[in-house]
């Protein structure tokens, strides 16, 4: 089965063919970095308007570099939620617009389901030994942050066992690296800034470090940072107090996602842990999950880079589990910002 997916719910635009077992036969990402940079975060006008205009080319390319035809392709998954709603429309109205044309059937798919299964996208030499069911995940992007349990790869058998309660993990690298004149997106030069820093000369603490609790929350390391440049005035453009605060930051937020996933794939009982979302590109974070895991006998998958930020492979091969379940979805598919996920993690308050 060949599954040509489309993504566009927010500052990427894709499209992948990928078969029913992972095998990636292209993934075009344009990015819309340049669009937003200016603005210091993702417009949404302006990321529709790009979308519209990308998503033509992106599909065409991705069927030439697979060497396939509409014809060819047996299905059309589309991510249809969670996300910006006038940016998903785009990607839903292309992928309805093509199925219809070439008769081929449709299936939604839920973004995060996508970032879920990553794991299981096929790319190549990099790719992580593939995790059985059930595994604990640790979904961290620009827009979610929260630790699940996968049972099977279907939504009703996905279970959230913590989250954020306000802040996403992303968001607050994002917002972290605005403040210190960073630019936008944060987590690359934050990621990259770390390295050269030294984290025990900038103090900052630890997001819901207590152990009991599986929620977590960015926000508030986030204002310690904006108190800091505050306070520092003009010292805070200095280069070296920059980086030791992107490596204090750094440390402080990895080391709680770390253990927070650790801890709880322990409590499941499960094998193994695998990682997800944009910031699951973070370097510091693979390493101290992979580190965590290995001293507590757990297998740790980390997907390549390419499968960790956005990308339609993810989406293309999510759409495939759900074809292959038998599901399709109609021509009044629609797209929502929420997500079809369980949420039992309430923002700002915790558990319900
Ligand atoms: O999954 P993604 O591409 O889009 C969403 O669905 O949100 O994640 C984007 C987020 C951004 O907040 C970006 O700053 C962050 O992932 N990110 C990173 C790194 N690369 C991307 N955060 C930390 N370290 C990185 N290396
Ligand atoms: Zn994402």
């Amino acid at each position: 089965m060949l599954v040509l997916g489309l993504e566009s719910s927010c500052d990427e635009t894709g499209a992948a063919l990928v078969d029913d077992v992972g095998n990636v036969r292209s993934d075009v990402v344009h990015s819309q970095v340049s669009v937003h940079a200016p603005y210091g975060g993702v417009v949404p006008e302006l990321a529709s308007r790009d979308h519209l205009r990308n998503v033509g080319p992106v599909v065409r390319e991705a069927l030439t570099r697979a060497g396939a035809k509409m014809a060819d392709v047996d299905a059309v998954a589309v991510t249809n939620r969670p996300g910006l709603v006038g940016a998903l429309l785009v990607g839903v109205q292309a992928a309805k617009g093509l199925a219809w044309a070439a008769g081929k059937p449709l299936v939604g798919v839920d973004h995060l389901m996508g970032h879920l299964l990553s794991v299981f996208v096929r790319r190549g030499a990099a790719d992580a030994v593939a995790p059985v069911f059930p595994f604990v995940c640790l979904l961290v992007s620009g827009g979610h942050t929260a630790i699940y349990r996968v049972d099977a790869p279907r939504t009703d058998a996905i279970a959230e066992l913590g989250a954020t309660r306000d802040d996403a993990a992303g968001e607050a690298f994002d917002k972290v690296a605005k403040l210190l004149g960073l630019g936008y997106p944060g987590g690359p030069v934050v990621d990259r800034l770390a390295a050269t820093g030294d984290a025990s000369r900038v103090k900052l603490s630890a997001p819901m470090a207590s152990r009991a609790s599986r929620d977590m929350s960015f926000s508030g390391i986030k204002t310690q940072v904006a108190r800091l440049v505050a306070e520092r005035g003009d010292a805070a453009r200095d280069d070296t107090w920059i980086a030791d605060v992107c490596a204090s930051f750094q440390a402080a937020v990895t080391g709680v996602l770390a253990s927070k996933v650790i801890e709880a794939a322990v409590q499941e009982g499960v094998r193994d842990v695998v990682l997800g979302g944009g910031v699951a590109a973070n370097r510091e974070l693979r390493r101290r999950v992979s580190e965590l895991g290995a001293a507590r006998g757990l297998r740790v998958a980390v997907p390549p880079m390419a499968s960790c930020t956005d990308n339609a492979a993810m989406i293309a091969y999510a759409g495939a589990a759900r074809v292959a379940h038998g599901d399709r979805d109609g021509w009044d598919l629609v797209a929502t910002s929420r997500t079809a996920l369980e949420r039992v993690t309430r923002k700002g308050r915790g558990r319900r």
